[in-house]
């Protein structure tokens, strides 16, 4: 089966997206898997061709004010027009988003399926996965164990339903982690030194703006 992987991500070093195609390959193992950056780098230039010749297309991606980054967009509009006449991929997606719940990617997973709709694609199924910036954190922990326990089981999920051409229910995860020692530890060890390495005292991080004397 030829499956192409659209690493969504503008980032051309490392990325949550990044990794969370390193975790797949292993678990799609056997298929004909075909990466495809997207990222600032490489453009537009991507193969079309290439992924509109597939059994699978699978949209790894950031979440962009609770939509999709357009350059992203952008390749969807490019592949809507080559109206896929050699074959029909089914379409799965995986959405990483900065606050903690995977939820927050519903707006994007229902645009993933509404471009679907208008491509007369089939829709297979989709990951919504919260605190995403963690996870380049925890990469050391294996799968399904630890704070990587939500994300093993999903992708898990997903890969099998893949590989069985199948569909499946949406899932949306954050990782096996407190929240609340997630939200210290992004202020304690991100957020704050990032303030302090702009000039920035922690106090200004809490300002808010004062929209109405715009
Ligand atoms: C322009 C921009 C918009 C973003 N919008 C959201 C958002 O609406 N909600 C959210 O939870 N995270 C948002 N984020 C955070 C990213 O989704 C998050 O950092 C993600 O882990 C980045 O994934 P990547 O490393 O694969 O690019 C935004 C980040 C950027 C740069």
């Amino acid at each position: 089966m030829k499956i192409s992987i659209i690493n969504g991500s503008p980032k051309s070093g490392k990325s949550t997206s990044a990794l969370l195609i390193d975790y797949l390959i292993p678990m799609l193992l056997g298929n004909e898997i075909h990466i495809h950056h997207l990222n600032m780098e490489t453009g537009d230039h991507c193969q079309l061709s290439a992924m509109t010749d597939s059994d699978v297309l699978l949209f790894v991606f950031p979440l962009y004010v609770d939509a999709l980054p357009s350059h992203l967009l952008r390749l969807l509009m490019a592949l809507e027009k080559q109206n896929f006449q050699k074959k029909k991929p089914i379409v799965y997606c995986i959405v990483n988003n900065g606050f903690y719940e995977g939820k927050q990617n519903d707006l994007a997973i229902e645009q993933i399926k509404i471009w679907c709709h208008r491509t007369h694609l089939t829709w297979g199924q989709a990951i919504g996965i919260g605190a995403g910036e963690m996870l380049p954190y925890i990469a050391s922990v294996p799968l399904g164990h630890g704070p990587n326990k939500n994300l093993g089981h999903a992708l898990t999920l997903l890969t099998q339903n893949i590989k069985a051409g199948k569909g499946g229910e949406d899932l949306f995860i954050s990782p096996h982690y407190p929240k609340w020692l997630w939200k210290m530890n992004a202020s304690m060890f991100f957020w704050y030194p990032r303030a302090k390495a702009n000039g920035l005292k922690r106090k200004a991080l809490y300002q808010q703006a004062d929209y109405t004397t715009l």
